[in-house]
């Protein structure tokens, strides 16, 4: 079976974009491929969260993927911090990252713009950690969202050094591809307000969290971004009415979709055939019925934490096992065995 891979933060709870991004790919894929998805505490303490809350952030980001439909049975479900092994890769990877292509990395200059007063060395070197995850299990597939594609070029590029390095060439480290289990172009999922992604640390009326109880969410959809309608029949979407339409996609029926489409190119100024406001509320009832049994298996989840313990510790000990396997043939590579 082919491996892939992914790690979720858990800095709060998981919204729509987490879900497009990483999570629904393993839906479809966790009985034909090995799976591995883990929680990436680690990399969350670059940005110095208040570490009290780091339990319960972690329980929950475990708790809301199997109530998304994951099954920790069937694939490989763990946390960063259980696999030291991930650790020691990262060590010899960081020999192999230059300061000056760190610095130059997206993320890391976006929070240098935000917290210019916490610019640690842990943060410079977040995509070698976030390479080390990947590389540990010689994964070939990392499902993510738009926003990590030049974190997963720097893993490839790291690989391709170790191998050279270290392999005369051989491919003891395979180059991971970012992935879209759905085909196409990598998805960012845009924040409701229609000003760049979803994501956990913006305005969070503009962010759809999959634990929403459902008046909010009806109110956030019901606010979310539209315009007066298109100009012209059959025009190219704007980005936040696409939007509209990808979530829609998501949770309403095929009939609905396509009712909507087609109100949508019959639409030209003068004739606005599509009415937003009637979509909005058709996605909010259908976003409703979605999210409802994913919010109520998270509580039940969570009222459980000595069996979200056991999924945990049964993940540690699956996930040690691939990653042993691949320290072992690092430390040969690089050359530290000595008897
Ligand atoms: P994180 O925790 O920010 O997000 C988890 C996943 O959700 C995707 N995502 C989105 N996809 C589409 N549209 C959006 N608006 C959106 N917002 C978030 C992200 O692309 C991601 O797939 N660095 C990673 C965590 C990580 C990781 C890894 C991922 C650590 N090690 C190894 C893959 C492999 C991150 O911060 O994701």
């Amino acid at each position: 079976k082919e491996r892939v891979l992914t790690g979720i933060r858990p800095t709060g709870f998981l919204h729509l974009g987490n879900y497009f991004g990483a999570t629904r790919n393993f839906l479809q894929m966790q009985q034909a491929y090995d799976c591995y998805v883990f929680v990436a505490d680690w990399h969350s303490l670059t940005t110095h969260p208040d570490t009290k809350e780091l339990q319960n952030s972690v329980r929950r980001v475990v708790a809301e993927n199997i109530a998304c439909g994951l099954n920790p049975d069937e694939i490989t479900l763990y946390v960063q911090s259980d696999v030291p092994e991930i650790s020691e890769l990262y060590l010899y990877l960081n020999m192999l990252a230059y300061k000056g292509e760190l610095e130059k990395t997206t993320t890391f200059k976006e929070k240098v713009r935000q917290h210019p007063d916490n610019v640690n060395a842990g943060l410079l070197t977040y995509p070698v950690l976030q390479a080390a995850d990947i590389l540990i299990h010689r994964a070939g597939k990392v499902p993510v969202g738009k926003d990590q594609e030049q974190h997963l070029e720097m893993a490839r590029n790291f690989a391709q050094r170790f191998n050279f390095r270290y392999g005369a060439g051989e491919e003891i480290l395979p180059e991971p591809q970012a992935f879209n289990y759905s085909g196409g172009e990598l998805i960012k999922i845009l924040s409701l307000d229609g000003n760049g992604k979803m994501s956990k640390s913006e305005n969070a009326m503009n962010t759809i969290y999959l634990c929403d109880e459902a008046d909010l969410l009806r109110k956030k959809i019901m606010k979310a971004k539209t315009d007066q309608g298109p100009a012209e029949p059959n025009s190219p979407k704007p980005d936040y009415i696409e939007n509209l339409f990808t979530l829609m996609k998501l949770v309403s029926s095929a009939d609905t979709v396509a009712k909507f489409e087609t109100d949508y190119n019959n639409s030209s100024t003068g004739n606005v055939v599509i009415r937003y406001g009637d979509m909005k509320k058709q996605l909010a009832e259908d976003m409703v019925n979605f999210l409802q049994p994913i919010r109520e298996k998270t509580n039940e989840l969570l009222n459980n934490p000595e069996a979200l313990g056991k999924v945990m510790q049964a993940g540690k000990d699956k996930a040690r096992a691939s990653a042993a396997e691949t320290i072992r043939m690092v430390r040969e590579a690089v050359g530290v065995k000595y008897y």
